[in-house]
């Protein structure tokens, strides 16, 4: 008779028995390990970088969100540890994917990171585990990519594996809303796999929303990262047009937002970074491709979002050039090259590609950043210069790219010649030598 595996594994979750394995220790991966060992399950982490392995076998966070008394503490209690010996796979009773998932120069999505990731667990997969893929995806790659793969073993699914997919909202950085308070969704290929995997998370999570496909699960994921891409769009094109007409974009949007329904603030900016919006929308229209559908809305969306860099230095060259002074040869010193603020990630940073333009404009060059010590771009390293009155007061000018918590915007205006804001926020500031966004 054929072994009632969800129910085993349930009782298993129930009595926090169930070992769980995490591949994938990064700023998805790591957290959402630390938080089931918190709850009392035992974790163990799988990755490829040996560095982030032994760092957490010392005891040691690397993501800025995870104390390393955390880390320290979860290992002393045996509840979180660390390995890049695959062969341990087989001992977990659930397994989560949490890899990343980039996309090519072409912006076709690379999936390279989920198929190697099903390969570990193809060689190592038993019977009774549950299998939850968490990175951002297309709607189709749990029931396309990796359930083919896991089949190939011959193993039957929803029957001696389960299977489902479950978007990761972790937003770094932001200290109001983290896994603990953010709700989950999680959508199976049967209501087995559903359920079971809601249950596991609601020992991490206050409220988990089930839906009844894994490649629904997939694509809300999308449509929450889409929806902020084409915000921020819109509101990046507002700028555009409000610096052409004369109208301070920032406090038409604070206006806006006093309207309490209908309407959500977005800010423009230098443009988006990071892993998520960047590059999720580009993973739905490649897909909506395979169906003779083209997203124009969301391409155009994207679009605007890569031209802000390019408009940013505009506003950089025009500022210098009312000073009858040149892009080449002067002195910039750019805040921030982390994708937002108050994170130490650098991935697809906007500000990259404002470096870029500046040096091959012939830019004296330097930047700050007080989570990022050095940044390679073109193949030259710089390295981040400290934020003093003399560093500000000798740059021609000043560009604020990121609004970190740390930089003190009174001082930094005082003591610079020519300040670029990019951000906003020098907006309550009365002063000649800012120039806004
Ligand atoms: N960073 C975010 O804010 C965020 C938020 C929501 C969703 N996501 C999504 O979560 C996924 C992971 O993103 P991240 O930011 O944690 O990436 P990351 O680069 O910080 O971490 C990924 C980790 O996976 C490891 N890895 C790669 N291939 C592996 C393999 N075959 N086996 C074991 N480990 C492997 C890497 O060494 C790295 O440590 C992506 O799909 C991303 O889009 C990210």
């Amino acid at each position: 008779m054929q072994e009632d595996y969800e129910k085993a594994l349930s009782e298993k979750i129930a009595k926090k028995g169930a070992k769980i394995g995490v591949i994938g220790l990064g700023y998805v991966g790591l957290p959402l390990a630390v938080e089931f060992a918190k709850s009392g399950f035992a974790v163990l982490g799988f990755d490829i970088d040996k560095e982030k392995v032994s760092k957490l076998n010392d005891g040691i966070s690397y993501i800025p969100d995870i104390e390393t008394a955390d880390v320290q503490k979860l290992s002393k209690k045996n509840l979180l540890s660390a390995t890049n010996d695959f062969s341990k796979l087989k001992e977990q009773d659930v397994i989560f994917i949490c890899v990343p998932t980039p996309f090519t120069k072409a912006k076709a999505p690379d999936i390279s990171y989920i198929i190697s990731a099903s390969e570990q667990i193809k060689a190592n997969i038993r019977k009774g585990q549950l299998i939850i893929l968490q990175s951002t995806t297309y709607p189709g790659t749990t029931e396309e990519v990796v359930l083919p793969m896991l089949k190939e073993t011959g193993l039957k699914e929803e029957e001696e594996f389960l299977l489902a997919f479950s978007p990761e909202r972790i937003d770094p950085g932001n200290k109001t809303y983290t896994i603990k308070n953010t709700p989950k969704v999680v959508g199976g290929l049967s209501e087995k796999s559903t359920r079971l995997s809601a249950s596991l998370f609601s020992y991490i999570t206050p409220n988990v929303f089930q839906v009844s496909s894994p490649k629904a699960a997939e694509l809300c994921k999308l449509l929450e990262n889409t929806f902020r891409s084409v915000n921020i769009a819109l509101v990046n094109e507002l700028a555009l047009l409000c610096n052409r007409m004369g109208i301070n974009v920032w406090e038409v949007i604070e206006a806006a937002s006093t309207k309490p329904f209908g309407f959500m603030p977005f800010w423009p900016g230098p443009g988006v970074g990071g892993h998520c919006i960047p590059v999720d929308p580009y993973y739905l229209s490649w897909k909506a491709r395979e169906y003779d559908f083209s997203t124009k809305f969301i391409e155009l969306a994207a679009e605007t979002n890569l031209l802000m860099p390019r408009y940013v230095v505009s506003i950089i060259t025009d500022s210098l050039n009312k000073q009858k002074k040149t892009v080449n040869g002067s002195k910039i010193l750019l805040l921030g090259v982390a994708f937002k603020k108050d994170i130490d990630d650098p991935r697809n940073s906007p500000s990259e590609a404002i470096i870029e333009m500046l040096i091959d404009s012939g830019a004296d060059f330097s930047y700050n950043d007080p989570y990022i010590s050095s940044v390679a771009v073109k193949g030259r390293v710089f390295e981040s210069t400290p934020l003093t009155k003399e560093s500000l007061s000798s740059s021609d000018c000043v560009v604020i790219a990121v609004d970190h918590s740390a930089y003190d915007i009174k001082k930094i205006v005082e003591h610079s010649q020519l300040i670029v804001d990019t951000r906003g926020v020098t907006r309550k500031i009365i002063s000649k030598k800012v120039v806004l966004l």
